[in-house]
């Protein structure tokens, strides 16, 4: 990444409404002098234990232990590096970034791939103004007309129409400045035999495809004519894109997604218009039935906790809904449901043949990703034989023993028990045979379950420490500090921290914050995500204080009661009763003076 000065960073830091940008991905309401509460973005709760600091622009959850600043916020939202954060911050609030000196490879890497994206830019804006404009597109838009897909979605989405001409992106782009060469490294152009370049997309619908800041990376391109091969071609992969890991829509459906909590996956681009065409605008697409690596790594970086299946009600929809639930359950820990649609129909002919109540009707539907599981067992079984039977248990059991205790695990027994006629112990016992082999044999380092849902996931994963009393202690006594400033301050200037303070994180913070009480956020460090993460705790809590210079006097004389009563104790272990005798006369005069202040 390129180097920004920090002058630039902090004039970004300070243009950003940061209740907004919070507020886009979950409602907060006033608690507080400055705090503002909701539920926390990071994980599934009922109720709020989240909280930020407009002001110094710091969040932290009080229930999973996330926090940071601004550029965290970003980072851990959108997935991206700080870097990236920044960027984005900067573009959105429109700051201009001052670059520090840049080597000149870097400089001209940069500088080409900014090219070959304004191109790709440019070519889009071209093939929309091809379909609303241009004579020959008239089969394309009749065709998008007949899909029930609308003006404004399609205006929205970037749909466009490539003409069957050989040569007018080329030509076009060529006059405007492009080289051959960087049409096609931008994945627009192709190289003949005889050596000369022409348009890769011809007589085609485009569906530009975009990275998760809206760039437009390359396009999917559908054919129009029955003679056309393949029915989509996309962009090749090259310097600037690569569909592995695109996800079709994302950066339109990212805000609605995390405000809802969860995002619908489906199949086809149309599928994704159609949806949010009806109101269902956190829907997404994964171009076709493959999810891959690259997918996962994205869903599970939080794009919404709850994750709805939305495929076609085909075979190969259904086998990559089980794929997809592999490599999704490895490493998230959201809920996964399965929107089960009618045989033969994709979400967009839900949509367009039954209206948006339909499909919102079938989403509401969804059903828990292990009852999907447990049903194609069934379904998929010959129930009138013996094996069949014997089958369907033996698969139903591998998925229910994998849930917790819970009605859920409760209700699949049942269901297993009455469609294979035996008795619901059996099916209980053999699933808790099945999760003991699997968690024996298949899984020694403990990586747990492959299937089941969300109930308990996050006391493994997001949970913080429990802290002693005294840490806890510490940590008050520093939110005060951060609360009231310049008693604060007077407090941490005279204080000494290495007695003080008995836990290593609450001494740093301590150190970190002298100085630095009216402006904690200024300077949190990059490489220090526990003070930083700790930083944040403590001006989230601060912000809520009503706190006076009493309180913080009281709390420090806690700290230093605490303090001496450790080092009475380890006097008496070493038996020197010298000392013991002088730390209980200033133990005496510390509980004077906090009965003194009770009173
Ligand atoms: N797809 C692709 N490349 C292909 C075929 C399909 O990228 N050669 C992706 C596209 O994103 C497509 C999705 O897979 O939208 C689903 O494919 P399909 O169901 O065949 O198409 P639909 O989107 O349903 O399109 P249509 O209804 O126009 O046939
Ligand atoms: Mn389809």
């Amino acid at each position: 990444m390129p180097r920004y000065t920090d002058a630039s960073r902090e004039r970004v830091r300070d243009a950003v409404d940061f209740a907004e940008l919070v507020g886009a991905r979950t409602e907060l309401k006033p608690s507080g002098p400055r705090r503002l509460t909701g539920l926390c973005p990071f994980h599934d709760e009922r109720t709020p234990s989240f909280g930020i600091d407009p002001v110094e622009k710091l969040y932290h959850c009080f229930g999973c232990g996330v926090g940071g600043d601004l550029f965290g916020f970003v980072m851990a939202t959108e997935g991206v590096d700080f870097g990236e954060a920044l960027e984005l911050l900067a573009d959105r609030s429109g700051v201009e970034l001052e670059r520090t000196s840049e080597d000149p490879g870097e400089a001209a890497r940069r500088g080409r791939r900014e090219r070959l994206l304004a191109l790709l830019e440019r070519t889009a804006a071209w093939y929309v103004r091809m379909l609303w404009e241009s004579e020959e597109a008239a089969p394309a838009r009749a065709y998008l007309a007949e899909r029930g897909l609308q003006e404004e979605s399609l205006r929205t989405f970037g749909v466009g129409y490539a003409p069957s001409a050989w040569d007018k992106v080329l030509v076009g782009s060529r006059r405007a400045g492009y080289s051959e060469d960087e049409l096609l490294a931008a994945g627009l152009c192709l190289r003949g035999r005889s050596g000369g370049a022409y348009d890769r997309f011809r007589r085609r619908i485009t569906f530009p495809l975009a990275d998760e800041r809206g760039r437009v990376v390359g396009f999917g391109a559908r054919a129009l004519g029955a003679d056309q091969e393949p029915k989509y071609l996309n962009s090749a992969e090259g310097e600037i894109f690569h569909k592995r890991q695109q996800l079709y829509g994302l950066h339109l459906a990212r805000t609605s997604a995390a405000r809802a909590g969860r995002v619908v996956l489906c199949e086809g681009y149309t599928d994704v218009i159609a949806l949010h065409q009806a109101g269902i605008e956190n829907a997404i697409g994964v171009m076709g039935t493959a999810i891959t690596e690259e997918h996962a790594r994205t869903l599970s970086r939080r794009v919404a906790p709850t994750l709805l299946f939305c495929m076609d009600a085909d075979a190969a929809g259904q086998a990559a809904i089980a794929k997809a639930a592999v490599a999704l359950q490895r490493d998230r820990q959201g809920e996964l449901l399965v929107v089960v649609m009618p045989a033969g129909a994709d979400p967009a002919d839900v949509v367009v043949k039954e209206g948006p109540d339909a499909i919102r009707r079938l989403l509401g539907a969804a059903v828990p990703y292990a009852s999907f599981e447990v049903t194609r067992a069934l379904q998929g079984a010959d129930l009138g034989s013996l094996s069949g039977r014997e089958r369907a248990l033996e698969q139903a059991s591998r998925v229910i023993g994998g849930l917790p205790e819970g009605v859920l695990r409760e209700d699949l027994i049942r269901l297993v028990s009455d469609r294979i006629a035996v008795s619901p112990q059996l099916v209980a016992s053999a699933a808790a045979g099945a999760s003991g082999q699997t968690n024996g044999a298949g899984d020694a380092r403990g990586r747990g379950r492959t299937t089941g849902s969300s109930s308990g996931a996050l006391s493994s994963g997001g949970a913080r420490t429990v802290l002693d009393r005294r840490e806890q202690a510490e940590r008050a006594f520093l939110a005060l500090c951060v609360a009231l400033p310049e008693e604060g301050e007077r407090q941490l200037a005279k204080a000494d921290a290495d007695t003080l303070f008995s836990a290593p994180r609450t001494r740093k913070a301590a150190g970190y914050l002298r100085g630095r009480l009216r402006s904690p956020a200024g300077e949190l460090p990059r490489d220090d995500e526990e003070l930083a993460r700790l930083v944040a705790e403590l001006v989230v809590r601060a912000a809520e204080m009503q706190a006076s210079a009493q309180d913080i006097e009281t709390e420090a004389l806690q700290l230093e009661l605490a303090h001496l009563e450790r080092d009475i104790a380890a006097g008496r272990a070493a038996g020197d009763g010298g000392r013991v005798r002088e730390l209980a006369g200033e133990r005496q005069r510390v509980l004077d003076a906090l009965r003194h202040r009770l009173h």
